[in-house]
């Protein structure tokens, strides 16, 4: 087993104890394979929690592409550096700790792929501040788009009929990911 696989192994196994909200297992099955077809070079996470669904995606990258997550919870970051580092994936992990809000519009690259996992209300805001750095073709993925639609709906909305985007709903289970790309 590789080192990743273990880790996302040992995260999951917390999770069921402690209950933790990661993508986990099967709507990260899907995340993995949206991040193998797009072979991104820069990808934005929103919602880092122990660094789960970041090994997830950075094993499917290479070693010259790079992830930058978010998280406001500083012990939930330290912890998601220990696993990122423990995890040796070939891509570089930043891990910023922080309200999204307050660093998204501090980032200065555009990204090729995203995913979007906190605070479900707010996906619309992260989305608003991020968009003039999405790549024409970028590839967001939304987690809990159907467990949480109506906290989402501003942003499913948004997504789903603004004309920018593509959309999908994929139904995973009780829940689901949006997955959209951007037109242009
Ligand atoms: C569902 S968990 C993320 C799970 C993670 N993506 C995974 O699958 O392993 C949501 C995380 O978003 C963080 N969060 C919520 N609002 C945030 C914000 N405004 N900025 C940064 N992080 C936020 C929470 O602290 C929590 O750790």
């Amino acid at each position: 087993m590789s080192n990743a696989d273990q880790v996302l192994k040992e995260i999951e196994e917390k999770a069921e104890t402690d209950f933790l909200p990661i993508v986990g297992p099967e709507r990260g099955k899907i995340l993995a394979e949206e991040v193998r077809k797009a072979d991104p070079k820069r990808v934005l996470e929103v919602g880092t929690l122990i660094g789960y669904s970041a090994i997830l995606m950075g094993k499917e990258m290479g070693k010259r592409a790079r992830i930058i997550t978010i998280e406001n919870h500083a012990d939930e970051a330290k912890a998601a550096e220990t696993n990122i580092q423990r995890a040796d994936i070939p891509p570089k992990v930043e891990v910023i700790t922080g309200d999204a809000i307050q660093v998204i519009p501090e980032l200065r690259d555009k990204f090729d792929f995203a995913f979007i996992d906190a605070d479900k209300t707010q996906y619309i805001t992260y989305l608003r501040l991020v968009e003039d750095r999405l790549k024409k073709g970028c590839v967001i993925v939304a987690d809990n788009a159907g467990m949480f639609a109506r906290q989402m709906h501003e942003y499913l909305d948004y997504v789903r009929n603004s004309g920018k985007y593509t959309s999908r709903f994929v139904q995973v289970g009780d829940d689901g990911l949006e997955i959209s790309v951007k037109l242009q």
